[in-house]
């Protein structure tokens, strides 16, 4: 055997290519301020910025133009309160982009929207707090299924709750289905990990958090229990599911893919961009070659649909 025969020429390492990174794989998350008048960049992300409602309605039609997968909002509130009162404001800034974008493109660009709490909270945490400064799993619940209503009010094709509250996702479904909205599917964030790589993502949305979320997000050290929390969230009704962060991770990412039968979905986050960017910033790796690279990581690792910063330039990439 001679392996390298197939690896002569492009077109023979095409043929036997095991892998493919598509722009319809690929999940644009934004970020849209509130009361922005021009985009805000996030320095810890060069290349991403805060949308105003304006700019956001572009990248949106540019990522349908592009033939995304779709696109993935998150909403930055000029006000917090203790109970994230914006997230089910059907005027809040994440609802009104909701619509915004799903009138511009229609059906021709899946419209998703993060159902959590961390946004709009003044504390930070992705739920509410009782006396004693705990996240309240049940009350937190009935937040999400109020926002959940208010997403698909807006013209939500996706809702992707992030919280990792338990059982948020059988009261999500429950109230989509009782506000007539059986049609929104749910990509549940299932087996998300507390990550130091979420760094960027902080500053991208002004977060408030103090401490973290070691009491609902995973521990790193699991990889059995990644599977378990997919599989409850499929038997609770999710869609799709999701492993998150994705490059720390790929061996679950792998094992939910093996584990159940759903669409799986992994999410290339704010750390992993901006370690890469910043590294081919110091001209230490190739930008575009390291970024489709790591795509490519994603999918092979078992991820049919990838949440990444690079979606649109990926698409170019891959047309060019
Ligand atoms: C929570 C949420 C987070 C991210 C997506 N949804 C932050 C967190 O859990 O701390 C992180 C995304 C990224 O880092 O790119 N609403």
């Amino acid at each position: 055997m001679r392996p390298r025969r197939l690896r002569r020429t492009p077109a023979l390492r095409e043929l036997v290519a095991e892998t493919s990174v598509r722009p319809r794989q690929l999940v644009l998350p934004v970020f849209v301020r509130e009361g922005a008048t021009q985009p805000v960049p996030i320095s810890s992300m060069p290349g991403v910025v805060q949308h105003t409602r304006d700019s956001l309605r572009s990248a949106a039609v540019e990522a349908a133009e592009l033939g995304l997968g779709g696109i993935m909002l998150f909403g930055v509130p000029e006000a917090k309160d203790a109970t994230g009162s914006g997230a089910v404001d059907p005027a809040g800034i994440l609802n009104v982009a909701i619509a915004d974008v799903a009138a511009e493109v229609g059906d021709a660009l899946p419209v998703m929207a993060d159902l959590c709490l961390d946004e709009f909270t003044d504390h930070g945490h992705c739920g509410l707090l009782d006396p004693h400064g705990r996240v309240d799993n049940d009350a937190t619940l009935e937040v999400y299924a109020e926002m959940a209503r208010a997403q698909a009010a807006a013209g939500a094709d996706v809702v992707g709750p992030s919280g990792m509250m338990d059982g948020q996702v059988a009261v999500i479904r429950a109230a989509l289905d009782g506000a007539g909205a059986s049609d929104v599917a749910i990509l549940a964030y299932s087996a998300k990990y507390a990550s130091a790589f979420y760094g960027p993502f902080r500053e991208a949305v002004d977060s408030s958090l103090v401490g973290d979320r070691r009491t609902y997000q995973q521990d790193g050290a699991n990889a059995v229990e990644g599977v378990r929390e997919a599989l409850l969230d499929v038997a609770q009704g999710a869609d799709m599911v999701m492993v998150k962060p994705a490059l720390a991770y790929l061996d679950v990412v792998r094992r939910v893919r093996d584990a159940v039968d759903v669409p799986v979905a992994a999410y290339n986050i704010s750390g992993e961009y901006a370690m890469l960017e910043a590294a081919a910033a110091h001209g230490w790796i190739d930008r575009e070659a390291a970024i489709l690279e790591t795509l490519t990581s994603i999918r092979r690792a078992g991820a049919d649909v990838v949440l990444t910063y690079w979606a649109a330039e990926a698409a170019r990439l891959l047309r060019a």
